[in-house]
This record gives C-alpha cells, sequence and structure tokens, in this order.
C-alpha cells in the first residue's frame, strides 16, 4: 500500500490524478511509519523476548487493535486529510502503542532482562513514548499558537526524530545485538557502557538537528555536532565488535544476507556522516530548504537504513520468506530513486536546468520499488510453508 501510494504521488507532476496530493501524503507517511515499520519491529520484538512468555492472547488482542487503528487511518487520510476520525485512529494508535511497551516491560522473561540488548529495546521503547508527546502537543499548539507557527512544526519534527533516530534505529540495533547475543558474540561491560551512553547521548543531542532550520544560535550546531560525533564512535565500536567476529558471524548469516546486511551498515554511516556535516551553518542553511534534499534523506532512512535491515531480520527469523532477485530489485529501485532525488535538489541548489523526462524517470525508478515489493508480497502468499505464528498459545 505505500509504495502504491508512493508511486501515485510521483505520477502527481505527469498524470491528472483526482485526489489531494496533500492528503495522501499523511497517507502514505501514516501507513508506512505506523503500518509497516512499527508492525514490522514490534513483530521481531516479540518473537525475540515473548515467545516463552504466554502472552499470546493478550499480543493477539493489542495487535489486532493496532491494526484496525491503521486501517482506519489507510481508509479516512485519502478523503479527509487531518480531520474527526484520521486523528481518532491515530490517538488509539498511539494509545495502543504505550500497552504494545507495557506487555514487553512486564512480560519479557527476567533472564532476557539482563541482557544488553534490552536495554536497547527499553530504551527504544521509551523514544517512542517520549515521540508521542509530539502528537498529543500539537493539539493545543493548534489551539494557542496556530498551525502555521515554528511551535507546531517542530513539535512534528520532534516527533519524527524520536521515531526514526531514537525508537527505530535503537530497535534495530537491539535486535541485531540479540541476534549477536544468541551466538555468543558479546560486548564486553565496559565496551557496551561507552556504546550505550554514546549512542543515547547521540539521539537526545542530534535532536537539535530537527531545528537548524531555525537559524538559531550556533551553541545549537555544537551541541548537534556533539551529538553527531558519539553516534560515529558508537557505531565504530559496534563495527569493531562485528569485525572481531568476523567467522562467526559469517556462520549465522547466508553469504547474501551478509551482503545485505553490509549494504545497510554502509547506508547507516552514510546517513551518520550526512547529519554531521548538516550541522554546519552552511550546509544547514542549503538542506532545510531543499525540499528534494529532505525527502531524498527521508526515504534513505525509511527504505534504506531501516526497510533493508527489517527484511533482512523478517527473512532470518522465517517470518517472511527470502527472496534474492525481489531484494535486488528493490535495492536497484533504491539507488535509481534515491540518485534522481538529490540530482533534482543539486539542480535546485545551483539553479540549473532539470534533465527533460525527469518526473518520467523517477516515476519508474519508483515502479521498481514497488515491483519489488509486490514481488516480496506475492512469494509469502503463495508459500505453504511460511512460519505464521509468532507466539505460542
Ligand atoms: C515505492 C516507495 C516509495 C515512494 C515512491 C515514495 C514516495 C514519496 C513521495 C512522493 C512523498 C511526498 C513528498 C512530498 O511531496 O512531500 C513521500 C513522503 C513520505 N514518505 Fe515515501 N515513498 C516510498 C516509500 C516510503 C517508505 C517505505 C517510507 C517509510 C517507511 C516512506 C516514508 C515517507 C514519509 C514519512 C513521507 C513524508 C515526508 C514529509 O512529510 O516531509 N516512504 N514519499
Amino acid at each position: 500500500m505505500i509504495a502504491i501510494l508512493g508511486v501515485m504521488l510521483r505520477l502527481f507532476p505527469i498524470v491528472s490524478i483526482s485526489s489531494n496530493y496533500k492528503f495522501l501524503v499523511h497517507t502514505h507517511s501514516h501507513v508506512a511509519l505506523l503500518g509497516w515499520i512499527y508492525t514490522a519491529l514490534s513483530t521481531i520484538i516479540c518473537k525475540q523476548y515473548l515467545q516463552n512468555a504466554n502472552v499470546a492472547k493478550k499480543y493477539n488482542r493489542i495487535f489486532w487493535f493496532t491494526q484496525v487503528t491503521i486501517i482506519g487511518m489507510l481508509v479516512t487520510f485519502p478523503f479527509t486529510g487531518y480531520a474527526f476520525f484520521s486523528i481518532v485512529f491515530s490517538t488509539l494508535f498511539l494509545i495502543s502503542s504505550y500497552f504494545f511497551a507495557w506487555l514487553i516491560f512486564k512480560y519479557t522473561p527476567t533472564k532476557l532482562k539482563q541482557r544488553n540488548s534490552y536495554k536497547l529495546i527499553r530504551i527504544a521503547l521509551w523514544y517512542m513514548i517520549i515521540s508521542s508527546l509530539g502528537p498529543w502537543m500539537l493539539g493545543i499548539i493548534m489551539q494557542t499558537s496556530g498551525q502555521e507557527s515554528s511551535l507546531y512544526k517542530n513539535a512534528i519534527y520532534f516527533y519524527l526524530h524520536f521515531q526514526y533516530n531514537g525508537w527505530f534505529i535503537i530497535a534495530i540495533l537491539g535486535v541485531f545485538i540479540y541476534i549477536l547475543e544468541q551466538h555468543s558474540i558479546l560486548f564486553s561491560k565496559k565496551a557496551f557502557n561507552n556504546f550505550f551512553w554514546l549512542l543515547n547521548t547521540g539521539v537526545i543531542a542530534t535532536f537539535f538537528i530537527s531545528i537548524l532550520w531555525m537559524i538559531p544560535p550556533f551553541i545549537i550546531n555544537s551541541l548537534a555536532l556533539i551529538g553527531s560525533i558519539f553516534q560515529l564512535i558508537a557505531f565504530g565500536l559496534l563495527l569493531k565488535l562485528v569485525k572481531i567476529n568476523k567467522s562467526k558471524l559469517n556462520s549465522i548469516f547466508s553469504p547474501f544476507l551478509s551482503a545485505i546486511l553490509k549494504i545497510s551498515a554502509g547506508l547507516f554511516l552514510v546517513k551518520l556522516v550526512l547529519q554531521l556535516t548538516v550541522c554546519i551553518p552552511l550546509v544547514a542553511d542549503v538542506v532545510s530548504y531543499n525540499v528534494d534534499f529532505v525527502i531524498g534523506y527521508i526515504h534513505w532512512i525509511f527504505l534504506g537504513v531501516v526497510s533493508i535491515p527489517i527484511l533482512i531480520f523478517l527473512f532470518y527469523y522465517q517470518l517472511a520468506i527470502k527472496s534474492k532477485t525481489f531484494l535486488a530489485i528493490y535495492i536497484l529501485g533504491f539507488v535509481l530513486t534515491e540518485c534522481l532525488i538529490f540530482y533534482k535538489g543539486i539542480v535546485i541548489w545551483l539553479e540549473l536546468n532539470l534533465i527533460t523526462n525527469y518526473y518520467h524517470y523517477l516515476a519508474v525508478a519508483s515502479g521498481i520499488i514497488l515491483l519489488a515489493i509486490f514481488g516480496i508480497f506475492l512469494i509469502q502468499l503463495k508459500s505453504k510453508n511460511r512460519s505464521s505464528i509468532i507466539l505460542k498459545h
């Protein structure tokens, strides 16, 4: 659904579509973050932590309630944008996500709670809860400062920052470290403490990147820069652990999944370097007001840094059937769309001319991603052997 909506959005400049662009963007972004990433991540976390906790009934209730709220958003946002029913479904989603966090906090077995990976999952869930302060504040801000105010924008940026830099990325690292722990690849106590604190101080300090568009005093840039450097060092610590245990790691993931994992590590590294460069005021000025750079960056994170590892984990746990061909096509579409979006960003920045038929190329490249996702999806439906049970009854 997200890919179909995304391609529809990319078709707007080429064909006449009788829908409201803004409403479709709202649908696309909500269903992408909550329907795909949230659902997949929460499923993997349950698979890791609650498999033997005897909570299948509670889990199923929360799961299906959450899906109803997402479907509610899917059918209301395209027609009404932000209006009564879509806001009701979004609010109910937030509430069900609190229940999910409660389920993990309460029912994770004590033994698993001792693990480093759990510490990451726990804080990731807290970031998810903290991020929700953004949407709760929107109502109040709308009544007081209005929808056009800086405060309104910053509440949205607060939500997005703690969603993807806090909840999504830290949870992905937690899931990965859990898999390493299962194979006795462990951080030393000191190394983990350093990794954990650098990473999390980084999450909080890099929030300041989200307000650089306001051209704040230089101290804000400096704090954002320190946070970005901390995160680079933390990632370096993780890479060191992986490098030391390279041969063990090769026995965990198949050569294909290892290669894809390396690609996503590369994408994450580029993200960390980009967030570092954006702290330079001159760069921040250029990037903040260039829609294509922003959209390119957002999709770099969601389609690359976040969705690719999630697919790897789903394949690893056999929650989804692996398809090398379609994953390769997905990566091809991702690379092509990113090149085209950043190319347009550069053209606008340098006031050059776009190549003719640019929007056609972008639509076709986006269609390649849709094709790949459709392929992966069809394989799940066709397979008789898929593991459909997440938690034992
Ligand atoms: C075939 C795949 C995709 C295509 C073609 C696509 C395309 C688009 C387009 C055209 C926009 C509107 C940009 C604008 O005018 O503001 C957009 C926005 C957005 N997309 Fe995607 N997208 C895809 C996949 C995804 C995925 C997988 C995610 C996340 C999991 C995602 C998250 C978002 C978000 C959060 C926005 C809102 C950005 C904003 O409001 O500034 N997209 N996408």
